[in-house]
Protein backbone atom coordinates (compact mmCIF):
# COMPACT_ATOMS: atom_id res chain seq x y z
CA UNK A 1 0.00 0.00 0.00
CA UNK A 2 1.18 3.23 -1.13
CA UNK A 3 0.40 6.20 1.77
CA UNK A 4 -0.11 9.31 0.10
CA UNK A 5 1.20 12.38 2.38
CA UNK A 6 -2.78 13.65 2.45
CA UNK A 7 -3.76 10.98 4.09
CA UNK A 8 -1.42 11.64 6.97
CA UNK A 9 -2.23 15.40 6.96
CA UNK A 10 -5.92 14.75 7.12
CA UNK A 11 -5.83 12.31 10.01
CA UNK A 12 -7.62 14.16 13.09
CA UNK A 13 -6.35 12.12 15.78
CA UNK A 14 -3.22 10.50 17.13
CA UNK A 15 -4.61 6.94 17.15
CA UNK A 16 -5.47 7.65 13.20
CA UNK A 17 -1.64 8.73 12.85
CA UNK A 18 -0.65 5.86 14.66
CA UNK A 19 -2.99 3.43 12.42
CA UNK A 20 -1.58 5.04 9.61
CA UNK A 21 2.03 4.46 10.72
CA UNK A 22 1.17 0.71 11.48
CA UNK A 23 -0.06 0.28 7.49
CA UNK A 24 3.38 2.03 6.51
CA UNK A 25 5.22 0.53 3.61
CA UNK A 26 7.24 3.85 3.09
CA UNK A 27 10.23 2.94 3.27
CA UNK A 28 12.64 -0.41 3.47
CA UNK A 29 12.21 -0.54 7.44
CA UNK A 30 9.00 -2.12 7.36
CA UNK A 31 10.46 -4.99 6.56
CA UNK A 32 12.27 -5.67 9.68
CA UNK A 33 9.86 -4.51 12.38
CA UNK A 34 8.29 -6.45 14.94
CA UNK A 35 6.23 -3.19 16.19
CA UNK A 36 5.85 0.24 14.61
CA UNK A 37 6.49 2.44 17.43
CA UNK A 38 4.45 5.90 17.10
CA UNK A 39 4.76 7.54 20.14
CA UNK A 40 2.57 7.84 23.55
CA UNK A 41 1.65 9.76 25.94
CA UNK A 42 -0.27 12.51 26.88
CA UNK A 43 -2.61 14.02 23.62
CA UNK A 44 -2.16 17.55 24.96
CA UNK A 45 1.26 17.35 26.57
CA UNK A 46 3.07 20.87 27.03
CA UNK A 47 6.63 18.82 26.49
CA UNK A 48 7.06 16.93 23.28
CA UNK A 49 10.25 14.85 23.31
CA UNK A 50 12.08 13.85 19.89
CA UNK A 51 14.05 10.74 19.87
CA UNK A 52 15.64 9.21 16.76
CA UNK A 53 14.24 5.43 16.26
CA UNK A 54 12.75 2.40 18.00
CA UNK A 55 15.94 0.28 19.46
CA UNK A 56 15.50 -3.59 20.14
CA UNK A 57 13.37 -3.24 23.13
CA UNK A 58 10.70 -0.44 21.26
CA UNK A 59 10.27 -2.70 18.55
CA UNK A 60 9.21 -5.61 20.73
CA UNK A 61 6.85 -3.84 22.52
CA UNK A 62 5.74 -0.48 20.09
CA UNK A 63 6.55 1.47 22.69
CA UNK A 64 9.19 4.69 22.40
CA UNK A 65 12.07 4.34 25.12
CA UNK A 66 11.37 1.51 27.51
CA UNK A 67 15.00 0.13 27.42
CA UNK A 68 17.97 1.27 29.29
CA UNK A 69 17.84 5.07 27.84
CA UNK A 70 14.30 4.81 28.52
CA UNK A 71 14.94 4.83 32.35
CA UNK A 72 17.07 7.56 32.02
CA UNK A 73 15.03 9.57 30.42
CA UNK A 74 12.03 8.96 32.63
CA UNK A 75 14.76 10.33 35.15
CA UNK A 76 15.44 13.36 33.30
CA UNK A 77 11.85 13.96 33.22
CA UNK A 78 11.31 13.69 36.44
CA UNK A 79 14.03 16.13 37.44
CA UNK A 80 12.08 18.75 35.56
CA UNK A 81 9.06 18.23 36.84
CA UNK A 82 7.44 16.22 33.64
CA UNK A 83 6.99 12.92 34.53
CA UNK A 84 6.96 10.34 31.31
CA UNK A 85 2.66 10.48 31.16
CA UNK A 86 2.78 14.41 31.26
CA UNK A 87 4.81 14.77 27.95
CA UNK A 88 4.56 13.08 24.60
CA UNK A 89 7.34 10.80 23.38
CA UNK A 90 8.14 10.15 19.65
CA UNK A 91 10.82 9.38 17.42
CA UNK A 92 12.01 10.79 14.06
CA UNK A 93 11.73 7.14 12.20
CA UNK A 94 8.68 4.71 13.78
CA UNK A 95 10.57 1.24 13.06
CA UNK A 96 13.31 0.03 13.81
CA UNK A 97 16.97 0.42 11.97
CA UNK A 98 18.70 -2.60 11.46
CA UNK A 99 21.62 -3.12 14.39
CA UNK A 100 20.25 0.70 15.32
CA UNK A 101 22.09 2.30 13.05
CA UNK A 102 21.00 5.95 12.11
CA UNK A 103 18.29 6.25 10.27
CA UNK A 104 19.14 7.16 6.20
CA UNK A 105 18.00 10.07 4.80
CA UNK A 106 15.36 8.46 2.69
CA UNK A 107 13.95 7.01 5.55
CA UNK A 108 13.65 9.73 7.89
CA UNK A 109 12.49 11.34 5.05
CA UNK A 110 9.80 8.85 4.17
CA UNK A 111 8.37 8.81 7.85
CA UNK A 112 8.43 12.43 8.87
CA UNK A 113 5.01 13.49 7.58
CA UNK A 114 3.54 11.68 10.74
CA UNK A 115 5.99 13.46 13.23
CA UNK A 116 4.77 16.56 11.28
CA UNK A 117 1.19 15.77 12.21
CA UNK A 118 1.93 14.74 15.55
CA UNK A 119 3.03 17.97 16.85
CA UNK A 120 0.47 19.45 14.99
CA UNK A 121 -1.73 17.59 16.67
CA UNK A 122 -0.37 18.01 20.10
CA UNK A 123 0.02 21.33 20.02
CA UNK A 124 3.32 21.24 22.47
CA UNK A 125 4.47 24.43 24.08
CA UNK A 126 8.05 23.18 24.27
CA UNK A 127 9.74 20.76 21.67
CA UNK A 128 13.18 18.73 23.11
CA UNK A 129 15.23 17.30 20.28
CA UNK A 130 17.34 14.34 22.07
CA UNK A 131 20.14 13.59 19.89
CA UNK A 132 21.55 14.72 16.59
CA UNK A 133 19.24 12.83 14.47
CA UNK A 134 16.18 14.57 16.19
CA UNK A 135 17.98 17.94 15.92
CA UNK A 136 18.97 17.47 12.14
CA UNK A 137 15.59 16.76 10.62
CA UNK A 138 13.76 18.98 13.38
CA UNK A 139 15.23 22.42 11.93
CA UNK A 140 16.75 21.25 8.61
CA UNK A 141 20.38 21.81 9.82
CA UNK A 142 23.21 19.51 10.35
CA UNK A 143 25.68 20.81 13.40
CA UNK A 144 27.62 19.21 15.96
CA UNK A 145 25.54 18.75 19.30
CA UNK A 146 27.42 21.05 21.20
CA UNK A 147 26.67 23.87 18.83
CA UNK A 148 23.40 23.76 19.08
CA UNK A 149 22.46 22.75 22.72
CA UNK A 150 22.01 25.51 25.39
CA UNK A 151 19.96 28.04 22.97
CA UNK A 152 15.94 28.19 21.97
CA UNK A 153 15.40 27.35 18.45
CA UNK A 154 12.35 27.14 16.69
CA UNK A 155 10.24 24.38 14.72
CA UNK A 156 7.55 26.89 13.26
CA UNK A 157 6.36 29.11 16.48
CA UNK A 158 7.31 26.90 18.64
CA UNK A 159 10.76 27.15 20.47
CA UNK A 160 12.57 23.93 20.39
CA UNK A 161 15.76 22.88 22.57
CA UNK A 162 18.45 20.66 21.88
CA UNK A 163 19.95 18.21 23.65
CA UNK A 164 21.88 14.67 23.98
CA UNK A 165 20.39 11.99 23.54
CA UNK A 166 19.60 9.75 26.66
CA UNK A 167 21.62 6.94 24.82
CA UNK A 168 24.76 9.26 24.47
CA UNK A 169 24.71 10.40 28.01
CA UNK A 170 24.50 6.24 29.45
CA UNK A 171 28.32 6.07 27.51
CA UNK A 172 29.22 9.98 28.06
CA UNK A 173 28.63 10.45 31.39
CA UNK A 174 30.07 13.85 31.15
CA UNK A 175 26.98 15.03 28.97
CA UNK A 176 24.80 14.47 31.83
CA UNK A 177 25.74 18.37 33.25
CA UNK A 178 24.79 20.39 29.96
CA UNK A 179 21.57 18.00 29.68
CA UNK A 180 20.19 18.93 32.95
CA UNK A 181 20.82 22.30 31.83
CA UNK A 182 19.36 21.91 28.96
CA UNK A 183 16.18 20.77 30.13
CA UNK A 184 16.17 23.52 32.75
CA UNK A 185 15.55 26.02 29.94
CA UNK A 186 12.77 23.79 28.48
CA UNK A 187 11.27 23.55 31.60
CA UNK A 188 11.68 27.62 32.05
CA UNK A 189 10.10 27.89 28.26
CA UNK A 190 7.14 26.28 30.27
CA UNK A 191 6.73 28.38 32.41
CA UNK A 192 6.45 31.02 30.25
N1 LIG B 1 16.29 5.57 21.31
C1 LIG B 1 15.49 6.37 20.57
O1 LIG B 1 15.94 7.26 19.89
N2 LIG B 1 14.19 6.15 20.62
C2 LIG B 1 13.62 5.20 21.36
O2 LIG B 1 12.41 5.09 21.33
C3 LIG B 1 14.47 4.38 22.13
C4 LIG B 1 15.80 4.58 22.08
N1 LIG C 1 26.10 13.40 19.13
C1 LIG C 1 24.84 13.09 18.81
O1 LIG C 1 24.47 12.98 17.66
N2 LIG C 1 23.95 12.91 19.79
C2 LIG C 1 24.26 13.04 21.09
O2 LIG C 1 23.39 12.92 21.92
C3 LIG C 1 25.61 13.36 21.40
C4 LIG C 1 26.50 13.54 20.41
Amino acid sequence: MTLLGDEITRAESLAEVAELIRGCERCRLCQGRTHTVPGEGNPRARLMCIGEGPGANEDETGRPFVGAAGKLLDQILGAIDCPRESVFIANIVKCRPPQNRKPLPDEATACLSFLHRQIALVQPTVLLAMGGTAAEWLLGVKQSLGHLRNQVHRYGSIPLVVTYHPAALLRNPNWKKPTWDDVRIARQLLEL
